[in-house]
């Protein structure tokens, strides 16, 4: 049999193979981080509480009234330890540090920052985008008109300090995304080299600030618990102390939705932050604080929590792991991360925008190819972000099977 004889007869049986996909008529969705009802339920006792004898927080506050805009500090302080930031410089706000962040940037837009109060909307300022991202990051620097620059990670996994360094000549360079641990989708963490790097690299641009998004903080799938870098340490040792600003949140940790925020920053930028935030807002949800404090207790009552989250997580990603491997071995590549919430699978070049189709006419829905990356655009059409914390075990392995299925089909009919 001639190569292309061969190439067609495996044309044909992966598409005889789709079509039997096809023809299960399955509903699964791989698209979002979503924590699964389950880990959702190791929460319960956080909606039991019962707070209306008491409720009033470690400072003598009633929760239940106006004010407190720097958040209650029995949370604060828990997350205090946990990222390793004193409590003075850590706020806890409200329900998603996307608002947070989305809000940073506007205040920044509409009225400069610490170190240069010329608005950033006077000139078109860009943020530094290492790619694979967070499709939501860039939706935001995207609808605020910010200019991305796309920043590949090098094949190591490490980020292209050298290349960082080389856009920070430019002034127009004010920001840059990043998700210091268990990148999403990457699953990349920060090491304390890069970080102390990225901390004192020289920027023509004197408010150049990190956009350090610790989402995934305590979020490990090992026994490898490593802390939280002490970014602003850092960076203050550096001679910049306003560089890094630091989210996080409870949303995978407790309610994806329902839980608390938290921002983080050197003394100056928190003054900033209190002086906009405090014209937006009387203050956050102090009551769902309270519940927190409660609920959580402590650092090591968050360690404790997450190992539960792990115990329900960690089969998910080794399942989608060895179903790759057993798929997919030489006809591309993927992640194994060791915390965090996806796997990011490079597919053959040419074929992602093709097998996310396929896969979603096969009821399989899988987050659009070209989302990780700024304005869509995955130049070697490649990468696919699977998020399989929602599924149970048995709709994870036919999603993930089948999507096997149409990367190869789309690989096959490209090589056609
Ligand atoms: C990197 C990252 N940051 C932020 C968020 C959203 O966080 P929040 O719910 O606090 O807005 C997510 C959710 O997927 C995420 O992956």
């Amino acid at each position: 049999m001639s190569v292309s004889t061969a190439a067609s007869a495996s044309l044909n049986e992966l598409k005889a193979s789709y079509e039997a996909l096809k023809a299960r008529d399955l509903k699964l969705d791989l698209t979002r981080g979503k924590p699964s009802l389950a880990q959702l339920d190791l929460s319960a006792g956080l909606l039991d509480l019962p707070l209306s004898a008491d409720h009033t927080s470690a400072d003598g506050v009633d929760v239940r009234n106006y004010g407190g805009t720097d958040g209650l500090p029995e949370l604060r302080a828990i997350y205090s330890e946990l990222l390793g930031i004193p409590v003075p410089q850590l706020l806890a706000l409200g329900n998603a540090s996307l608002t947070v962040m989305h809000d940073v940037i506007v205040h920044s837009l509409l009225h400069g920052v610490p170190g240069n109060t010329v608005p950033w909307r006077d000139e078109q300022i860009s943020f530094l985008c290492p790619v694979p991202g967070y499709d939501r990051h860039f939706a935001i620097t995207e609808a605020l008109g910010i200019r991305m620059i796309p920043l590949p990670y090098l094949e190591s996994g490490r980020l292209d300090v050298t290349a960082i360094g080389e856009h920070l000549q430019d002034p127009s360079v004010r920001g840059m995304w990043l998700v210091p641990m268990y990148a999403n989708p990457g699953g990349q963490t920060v090491t304390p080299e890069e970080a102390e790097a990225l901390v004192s690299l020289p920027s023509a641009a004197a408010d150049f600030r990190i956009f350090w998004d610790n989402a995934y903080a305590v979020h490990h799938l090992t026994d490898a618990e490593p802390a939280a870098l002490d970014v602003l340490g850092l960076a203050a040792a550096a001679g910049h102390p306003d560089r890094p600003l630091v989210f996080a949140s409870t949303s995978k940790v407790t309610l994806a939705g329902g839980g608390v925020s938290f921002f983080a920053a050197s003394p100056a930028n928190i003054d900033w932050y209190r002086l906009h935030a405090g014209v937006q807002t009387i203050g956050p949800d102090k009551v769902n604080q309270l519940r927190h404090a409660r609920f959580l207790g402590s650092a090591e009552g968050v360690h404790a929590h997450m190992r539960r989250h792990r115990e329900l997580l960690a089969p998910k990603f080794a399942l989608v792991g060895r179903l790759l491997a057993e798929r997919l071995t030489g006809h591309g590549s993927w992640t194994a991360p060791l915390g965090g919430y996806f796997v990011t699978l490079t597919a053959p070049t040419g074929t992602a925008t093709r097998a996310v189709e396929l896969a979603k006419a096969a009821g399989i829905a899988v987050t659009p190819a070209g989302a990780a990356f700024p304005y869509s655009d995955d130049p070697e059409d490649a990468v696919i972000r699977i998020a399989p914390s929602f599924p149970s075990l048995d709709d994870l392995e036919a999603a993930i099977s089948g999507l096997c299925d149409c990367v190869l089909l789309a690989e096959a009919e490209l090589a056609a």
